[in-house]
């Protein structure tokens, strides 16, 4: 006898709801993780991932077993591993925060240095240039694209800008963006992307690609020639890219392969290449646009400060005065099978935080999670009237 797992609708920041037949891939028998069949499998998976990140000359992209967080850590110890390479890393929320505490498990106090904003509000690249100035020995900069947290989208193609004019590495975490918002790795000129399977990319979790470009590789080059970089071994782009290059015709990764959830991810990016990234930008960015409104109809305060620093993958709300962000999740639950996300950090009792990533970027899955608020605004004594949620929505068919 063991426990019964409850199973709901998952319209959480991922892992989210996948199409059937990319679930379907992950119940095909084992394959051997090796051999030249599945090394070529391997490889042109890699190629699709290079099309979805638009990183066709980034030096190497390479799909990691884990969770997104083994890409960044891949990425920050590569970059300043060595214990004195300067990083800034830009912050505005617990995944920020998250980034900072990486780099000070790889770097000593005095080399990470912070520009914070707000939650709530995006980084402003004029800071990030600021600190660059203040201190030309900076080697490197980390920010989230997307803080999940609060549902507000970085600026990163200026702050890569930035970058770029200052020489330094930008280290982009993808994780909740990827595949639903606009990134350009080659072109925006990008140090290294990291990024998870579970969300955008319409995957369970598992995989961890990440994409690093000539100027990451030299500067983590620079350090493992020195004899300094601080990796281990799994995570170092050197293991990564000896396999790569020595074992290429039949095993050019350094442990096993999940080949359940490299057959998911391989389907699922020719899904994405086949609705187009275009297209699949600007339906995640409208039906964002319409899920932010149905919430304002209810009362709710976007979390986003600035309305153009909306995530078009995630939404972060807080609830209606009086109303308990706790209730309500527990009511959709309960009542419609709906998981929703909670605020994180200080935010627990008073914001939820929604996804609308990959296949729960449609209406088809957010009107009932609007529907469900009213209700369960409803059920705590707020007087709405029914329907209040959807008002001026029924101008979604052709809205753009
Ligand atoms: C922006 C961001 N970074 C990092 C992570 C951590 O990802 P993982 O749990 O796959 O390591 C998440 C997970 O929600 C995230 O949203």
């Amino acid at each position: 006898m063991g426990h019964e797992l409850a199973r709901y609708t998952l319209m959480i920041p991922g892992p989210i709801e996948l199409e059937p037949e990319v679930l379907g891939e992950m119940g095909r028998p084992l394959y051997m993780h090796y051999g030249r069949e599945f090394a070529d499998f391997y490889r042109e998976t890699v190629a699709l991932m290079r099309r979805v990140m638009l990183a066709e000359r980034a030096r190497a992209v390479f799909l990691v077993p884990g969770p997104g967080t083994a890409a960044i850590e891949m990425a920050i110890g590569n970059v300043v591993g060595d214990g004195r390479t300067k990083i800034v890393v830009a912050t505005n929320g617990f995944f920020g925060e998250r980034l900072r505490q990486i780099a000070q498990a790889y770097a000593p106090p005095e080399a990470v240095l912070t520009v914070e904003a707000p939650w709530g509000e995006a980084i402003d690249p004029q800071r990030v240039e600021d600190a660059l100035k203040r201190d030309p020995e900076v080697r490197a900069v980390a920010v989230v694209h997307c803080e999940t947290s609060t549902g507000v989208l970085n600026p990163l193609r200026e702050i890569a800008e930035v970058c770029r004019r200052h020489e330094a590495v930008l280290i982009v975490d993808a994780v909740s963006s990827l595949g639903g918002v606009e990134l350009r790795f080659d072109e925006w000129g990008l140090g290294v992307c990291a990024a998870a399977t579970q969300k955008c990319l319409e995957c369970p979790p598992g995989l961890a690609p990440i994409a690093i470009s000539e100027d990451a590789w030299a500067l983590a080059q620079a350090a493992q020639r020195a004899g300094r970089a601080r990796t281990g071994w799994f995570l170092s782009f050197r293991t990564w890219d000896w396999y790569a290059r020595e074992w290429a015709s039949w095993h050019p990764y350094p442990t096993t392969m999940p080949s359940g959830l490299l057959c998911a991810l391989h389907l699922s990016l020719n899904k994405i290449l086949q609705e187009g990234l275009e297209a699949r930008w600007a339906r995640h960015a409208r039906v964002a646009r319409l899920f932010r409104q149905g919430l304002r109809n209810l009362g709710f305060r976007i979390a986003a400060v600035d309305e153009a620093a909306a995530s078009p993958t995630v939404t972060a709300a807080f609830v209606p005065e009086g109303a308990d962000a706790r209730a309500l999740m527990r009511f959709l639950r309960e009542e419609l099978g709906i998981a929703i996300g909670g605020g994180i950090a200080d935010w627990a009792p008073k914001a939820i935080r929604v996804g609308h990533m990959g296949p729960t970027a449609s209406l088809n899955r957010l009107i009932p999670v609007l529907v469900g608020l009213e209700g369960a605004l409803r059920a705590q004594g707020h007087a709405i009237e029914p329907g209040r949620a959807l008002r001026g929505l029924d101008a979604f068919a052709g809205a753009q």
